[in-house]
C-alpha cells in the first residue's frame, strides 16, 4: 500500500500528464524516434514518382495547399495523414518518401514511408497499375535496415527499430481496383474468401516486420469505401448515396483484421500492435460535414468532383474548388488535407497515443 502523501502525489502528476501529453514523453523517456509506414496511396508521398506507373500525383492541383505549394505526390491537396501523425508524435512535420533522391538516411532516420499508391495486399493488385508491392515495400525496409546500421551505428539503429512506430495501411484498392474491377480474382474467391485471403498476408506481413525488430505497429482498417466519391458517382441506381454493398464489405474485413490483431498479440511476445480503424470517424464525417466545418461530401474538389484522379485530375483541373477546406474529398478517391488531420486526430487520441510509452 502506498503512503497517503505518496498517493496524492502521484495522482497530481497523473493528472497533469493527462493535461499535457507531452509528459508522457518527459516521465517515463522514452520517445518514439520515429515513424515508418508502408501502404497505399492513403500514407503514399511520391514514392510513385520513381517508377513507371500512371498512379501518380506529382502534378498540380495536387499539393496546392502543401508546404510552398508543392506537388509531391501525395493523393491530396496538402499533407496526408501520416504526416500529422509524425507532428503529433513531436517529430517532424512531414514523412518523405522512400525513393524520393532528394532526401538521404538522415531525414529518413527520423521517418520515411515506403508506401505505393494503387497497391494492395494482394501482388495481383499492384500488378494492375504496376506500382510497389507489400513484400517490395517490406525488402526496402530491410535495406533501410542496413543504411540506418552505417548511418547510426547498430546500437543504435536497433534501438530506433525496436521503438519506432509502424503504420501499415492499405486494402482499399484489393477491393476497389481489383476485386470487383478487373476479372480474376473474384472467379477464384467469394469475396468473403477474398477476405480471408488479404487477411492472410496481413497476417503473414505483421510476422515479418516483428520478425526484423518492430514492436510498436498500427494495422489500418478500410475507411467507407462505398463512400468515396467515385463510387457515389456510378451509384445510378442508389441515387448517388453511399455504396452499402462496398461499405458493408470494409466493415466485415475491419472486423477480421480486428480479430487478428487480438490473436497475433497472442501469438508475438512483447509485439505492441494496434488495430486503427478510420471507418467512424470517416462515416461520421460523410453524414454530419457541417459539424465538421465541411459543406461538400458527395462530391471531390478536384476537377468535376465526380471520377477525376491522378492524371485526369491534372487536366480537368481549372474546374477545381477554389477552398478544399470546405471539401471532404479531394479527389474522387482521396480525402482532403482537413479530413486527413481529422483522422489523424481521432486515431491518435483512441489507438497511437499508447506509443509514446
Ligand atoms: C543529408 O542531406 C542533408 C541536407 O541536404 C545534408 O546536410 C546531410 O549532410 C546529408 N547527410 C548524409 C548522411 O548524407
Ligand atoms: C507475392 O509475390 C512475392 C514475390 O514473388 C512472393 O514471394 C509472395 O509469396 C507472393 N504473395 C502471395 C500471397 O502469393
Amino acid at each position: 500500500m502506498m503512503k497517503g502523501g505518496q498517493g496524492k502525489k502521484l495522482l497530481w502528476t497523473n493528472i497533469l500528464c493527462i493535461l499535457l501529453l507531452q509528459c508522457l514523453d518527459l516521465t517515463i523517456g522514452a520517445k518514439v524516434p520515429a515513424i515508418i509506414v508502408f501502404g497505399d496511396s492513403s500514407v503514399d508521398a511520391g514514392n510513385n514518382n520513381f517508377i513507371s506507373t500512371i498512379a501518380r500525383s506529382n502534378f498540380q492541383p495536387y499539393g496546392r495547399d502543401f508546404m510552398g505549394g508543392r506537388p509531391t505526390g501525395r493523393f491530396s491537396n496538402g499533407r496526408i495523414a501520416t504526416d500529422f501523425l509524425s507532428e503529433a508524435f513531436g517529430i517532424k512535420p512531414y514523412i518523405p518518401a522512400y525513393l524520393d533522391t532528394s532526401y538521404n538516411i538522415s531525414q529518413f532516420s527520423t521517418g520515411v514511408t515506403f508506401a505505393s499508391a494503387a497497391t494492395g495486399y494482394d501482388n495481383a493488385t499492384s500488378d494492375v497499375l504496376s506500382v510497389i508491392p507489400l513484400w517490395k515495400q517490406l525488402e526496402y525496409y530491410k535495406e533501410y535496415q542496413k543504411k540506418l546500421g552505417s548511418y547510426l551505428g547498430e546500437k543504435k539503429a536497433k534501438e530506433t527499430i525496436a521503438k519506432a512506430v509502424y503504420i501499415v495501411s492499405l486494402g482499399t484498392n484489393d477491393f476497389l481496383e481489383n476485386y470487383y474491377t478487373i476479372p480474376g480474382r473474384a472467379s477464384q474467391y467469394t469475396p468473403r474468401e477474398y477476405q480471408n485471403f488479404l487477411a492472410g498476408i496481413a497476417e503473414n506481413f505483421v510476422h515479418k516486420l516483428y520478425g526484423l525488430g518492430a514492436k510498436k505497429i498500427s494495422l489500418g482498417g478500410l475507411p467507407p469505401m462505398g463512400c468515396l466519391p467515385l463510387e457515389r458517382t456510378t451509384n445510378f441506381a442508389g441515387g448517388n448515396d453511399c455504396v452499402s454493398n462496398y461499405n458493408n464489405i470494409a466493415l466485415e474485413f475491419n472486423d477480421k483484421l480486428n480479430k487478428l490483431t487480438t490473436k497475433l498479440k497472442k501469438d508475438l511476445p512483447g509485439i505492441r500492435l494496434v488495430f486503427s480503424n478510420p471507418y467512424d470517424i470517416l462515416l461520421s464525417i460523410v453524414k454530419k460535414p457541417a459539424q465538421y466545418g465541411f459543406q461538400v461530401t458527395s462530391m471531390a474538389c478536384c476537377a468535376t468532383g465526380m471520377f477525376e484522379m491522378g492524371y485526369a485530375c491534372s487536366r480537368a483541373g481549372i474546374f477545381s474548388c477554389m477552398d478544399a477546406s470546405r471539401y471532404v474529398f479531394w479527389d474522387s478517391f482521396h480525402p482532403t488535407e482537413k479530413t486527413n488531420g481529422i483522422v489523424a486526430n481521432y486515431l491518435m487520441k483512441n489507438t497511437l497515443a499508447q506509443f509514446f510509452h
